[in-house]
């Protein structure tokens, strides 16, 4: 099992180097993949950092290469780099998109995700690897290879939606970044934050999706005893299309002017939406007092109780009363 296993890193990897190769190299490559990188701000030293690549549009380019190349076709199809069809026909799944591979923590290559260029919506943005023996999406964070020595440094990881915004706020110069890529956020993958981090600082999407996500993220990541703050972005941006608009030195301090406590930003949040009726106001409580439930650290969560009852003007004792039902109910 492990040798197979072995096998099909292997093909993973000569996977990558061959859309890298195929995009510095070819002329489809260049005019259509590295220009796309280019047009959307990306510098060399970040496409070579995440190894980006291009699948040619075309049915078999890869499973013809790797082929010839003395690659058993069998390995390809398990990680399903290439798909057999109920006729039998085999054929490439990634064609026509620019690639990123997304690597494990020890930097070996596991799966791609494959982004398309047309602008229409005929083809899904993103196609991913699917699921394999050395892929498993709800244990891996996009970017941690690259990012963990500097999550270890600052002691914090920044946590994205996007495959861009892990390119762009590591070509802001903030190299502690990972994404989820389009999975919600998985125990799993906080755990493994959790092994080079104890902080974490939520840049989801500004818009209703990543808002939602954001909440979702910020329970799940109490539970699991780390500290959490979160940023907004404005008018919907994410980090990516915020950097590449205003730069990333007003990045940097959006992000130092804007983290908030978990605790200021879920009852900020959810208090826009109670607009002061008290009925509703009354559920906020509830919901805020419910996240801080969720810290095992009870020395720290009888802190968010005082910060909570201070924003929200509310007795500490009847806050208390609140947090013991639900952790009775709880357990
Ligand atoms: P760009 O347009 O390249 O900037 O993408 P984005 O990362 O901003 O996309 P979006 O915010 O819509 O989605 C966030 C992440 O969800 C992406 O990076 C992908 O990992 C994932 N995702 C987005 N669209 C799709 C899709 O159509 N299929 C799948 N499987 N994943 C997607
Ligand atoms: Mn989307
Ligand atoms: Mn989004
Ligand atoms: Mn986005
Ligand atoms: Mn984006």
């Amino acid at each position: 099992a492990q040798d197979k296993r072995e096998s099909l890193y292997i093909v993973s990897n000569y996977a990558a180097k061959f859309f890298a190769d195929k995009m510095w190299n070819s002329e489809e490559g260049k005019t259509i993949g590295l220009s796309y990188f280019k047009e959307r701000g990306f510098r060399d030293d970040i496409i070579k950092k995440f190894e980006l690549g291009y699948s040619p549009d075309d049915w078999s380019a890869l499973l013809d290469s790797a082929v010839k190349e003395g690659y058993q076709q069998e390995f390809l199809e398990q990680v399903g780099l290439v798909i057999k069809n109920d006729q039998g026909r085999v054929y490439d799944r990634f064609r026509g998109r620019v690639m990123f591979p997304i690597h494990n923590f020890t930097g070996r290559v596991i799966g791609f995700g494959g982004r398309t260029l047309k602008t229409d919506k005929s083809s899904p943005k993103y196609v991913n690897s699917p699921e394999s023996d050395i892929y498993h999406k709800s244990n891996v964070l996009y970017g941690l290879f690259q990012a963990k020595k500097a999550i270890r440094d600052f002691d914090n990881c920044y946590l994205v939606e996007g495959y861009a915004d892990v390119l762009s706020v590591q070509q802001a110069g903030v190299e502690n970044v990972v994404a989820s890529s389009g999975t919600s956020l998985t125990t799993e993958q906080i755990k493994l934050i959790g092994r080079f981090t104890k902080s974490v600082t939520i840049l989801y999407d500004g818009d209703t999706a990543g808002i939602k996500a954001s909440l979702r993220g910020l329970d799940m990541i109490l539970e699991e005893g780390l500290d959490v703050k979160v940023v907004l972005f404005p008018d919907g941006h994410d980090p990516d299309s915020y950097i590449q608009k205003f730069g990333a030195a007003a990045f940097k301090s959006h992000i130092n002017s804007h983290q908030k406590d978990f605790i200021f930003y879920k009852t900020e949040i959810l208090l826009q939406d109670a607009n002061n009726d008290p009925i509703k106001k009354a559920g906020v409580i509830r919901d805020v007092v419910e996240s801080i439930a969720k810290i095992p650290d009870a020395i720290k969560a009888s802190i968010f109780v005082r910060e909570c009852s201070s924003i929200l003007q509310m007795e500490e004792r009847i806050l208390i009363a609140e947090l013991n039902k639900i952790r009775l109910s709880n357990s």
